[in-house]
């Protein structure tokens, strides 16, 4: 689906947008990422990103770039508005800042359960690399992590 048309824009996160980052978070994922993990991302000057629609804060993008390799560490947008084209318009605008921070690639690590994610990288030109044993939290136990990584060429 491509992204309605609507005025939305990318701004880069500060410290002060925490707050909202937040709702959109907890929201989103089962197991956030707290407050203090955003405020190191935005102190430590990664890549760090709000997807504003119409004003309104409705998602986020954080990406470390370290010489050429790059990580996406972050996507989420708000359940409200899932599946209207922002994911992919918000996970295309990071693979650019990427690119422009000089990254010739990007790594990420995704749940195998989270299957629009999955679908989302894998039409985005991600592949598998790897499998990390364990790595998420999960409501029993943990669960593995897909490694996914997109070359630019
Ligand atoms: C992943 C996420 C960012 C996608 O956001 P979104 O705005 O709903 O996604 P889009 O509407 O742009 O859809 C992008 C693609 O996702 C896939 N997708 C979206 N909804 C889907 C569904 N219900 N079932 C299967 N695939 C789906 C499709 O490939 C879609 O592309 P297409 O419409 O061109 O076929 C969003 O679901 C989210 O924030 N999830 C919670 C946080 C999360 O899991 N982040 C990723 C961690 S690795």
């Amino acid at each position: 689906m491509s992204a309605v048309e609507l005025d939305f824009h990318l701004v880069r996160m500060t410290h002060g947008d925490v707050p909202t980052v937040m709702k959109n978070e907890r929201r989103a994922y089962t197991h956030p990422w707290t407050e203090g993990i955003f405020i190191d991302c935005v102190k430590s000057g990664y890549e760090c990103w709000l997807f504003v629609l119409e004003g309104r804060n409705i998602g986020h993008g954080v990406l470390s770039v370290a010489a050429a390799e790059s990580h996406l560490l972050n996507v989420c947008i708000n359940p409200d508005y899932h599946g209207s084209g922002y994911g992919r318009v918000l996970v295309q605008f990071m693979l650019d800042r990427a690119q422009q921070c000089g990254a010739d690639c990007v790594f990420l690590e995704v749940r195998p359960s989270n299957h629009v994610a999955c679908k989302l990288y894998h039409t985005l030109g991600f592949n598998e690399v790897g499998v990390r044993r364990n790595y998420y939290p999960a409501f029993t136990g943990r669960e593995d992590a897909l490694v996914l990584a997109k070359e630019f060429i």
